[in-house]
């Protein structure tokens, strides 16, 4: 049997505060298959963005392992990730504290270029139009600035840069949950035409059990650090076996307690929908 893409093992990550630690993330293992979507799902403060980091390498696990296409990346020196670090990229909730106010879209998209190893600065430029086409923006986008965009707009730009790596792995944290409905579900579209065309795997970390339900084929379910579901999304979301995935189930049926999108936006494609 072949070595699913991800493995994540025994994760732990701690923060450093007042002298001691905290422990946000324990024990926790899940794998993703190359291609495949693994949504991360659980409330506030339950461990998902410390894991995104983990990831990313952003910050560096207490404990465990991150294999990435065999390669554990939690055991790598700064100087062993570096050329490594193109493979995995993040999405943020809100780009724009990301992306340089400074800079034009264009250059916004063309600056990981360089760290592809893109010499020709033509060539940058080239490219960077081709991928902000490819996210659905105009040409006349190439030459704005970040303050210029929508949220929908400077999302589409965050997707960009981070595929400008051509990243094998792409971590989407609450990346849609600052859109409206309907500017979401065009970015899922978008996310889902590119795994198509490229073979590239998600991690999704969404509030939003119905955009889950859209967008992926395994639920990883977090609470206080740690994993209590793990499964298929059908199996996650309609047959939950967790109390607490139940809860969370029934928080999101409910629109008045439905996180990250108010509850005049709900439109019946994003949902959640409830078993036959
Ligand atoms: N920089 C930090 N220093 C200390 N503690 C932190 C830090 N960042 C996060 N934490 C703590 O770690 C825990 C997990 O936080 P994390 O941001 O991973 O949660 P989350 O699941 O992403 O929550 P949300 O859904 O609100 O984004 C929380 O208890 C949080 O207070
Ligand atoms: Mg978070």
């Amino acid at each position: 049997m072949s070595e699913p893409f991800l493995s994540v093992q025994n994760l732990v990550v701690e923060y450093h505060v007042h002298g001691g630690s905290v422990r946000a993330v324990n024990d926790v293992s899940f794998t993703a298959d190359r291609g495949s979507t693994l949504a991360i799902v659980g409330e506030s403060g339950c461990g998902k963005s410390t894991v995104a980091k983990a990831l990313m390498r952003l910050l560096q696990p207490a404990g465990g392992k991150i294999l990435l296409d065999g390669t554990d990346l939690a055991s790598l020196p700064e100087s062993r990730l570096r050329p490594l670090r193109h493979k995995f990229q993040m999405v943020f909730q809100d780009p724009y504290g990301s992306l340089d106010p400074h800079l034009s879209a264009q250059d916004i998209v063309a600056e990981p270029l360089k760290l592809r190893g893109v010499r020709s600065k033509t060539e940058r430029s080239k490219e960077a139009a081709r991928l902000i086409d490819r996210v659905g923006l105009p040409s006349s986008a190439l030459d704005r600035r970040p303050a210029e965009f929508s949220g929908g707009q400077r999302q589409r730009i965050g997707i960009a840069r981070a595929l400008a790596s051509r990243p094998q792995l792409l971590v989407c944290d609450e990346a849609t949950s600052a859109l409206d409905v309907s500017v979401q579900a065009q970015v899922l579209e978008l996310l889902r035409e590119i795994q198509a065309d490229t073979g590239i795997t998600y991690v999704f970390i969404s509030h939003n059990l119905g955009v889950v339900q859209e967008i992926s084929d395994h639920v990883l379910v977090m609470r206080r650090g740690e994993v209590v579901e793990n499964g298929t999304t059908s199996q996650v979301l309609t047959r939950p076996q967790a109390d607490y995935t139940r809860r969370l189930r029934r928080a999101a049926l409910d629109p008045a307690t439905m996180h990250g999108i108010k509850p005049r936006h709900v439109v019946s494609s994003l949902a959640l929908k409830t078993p036959a």
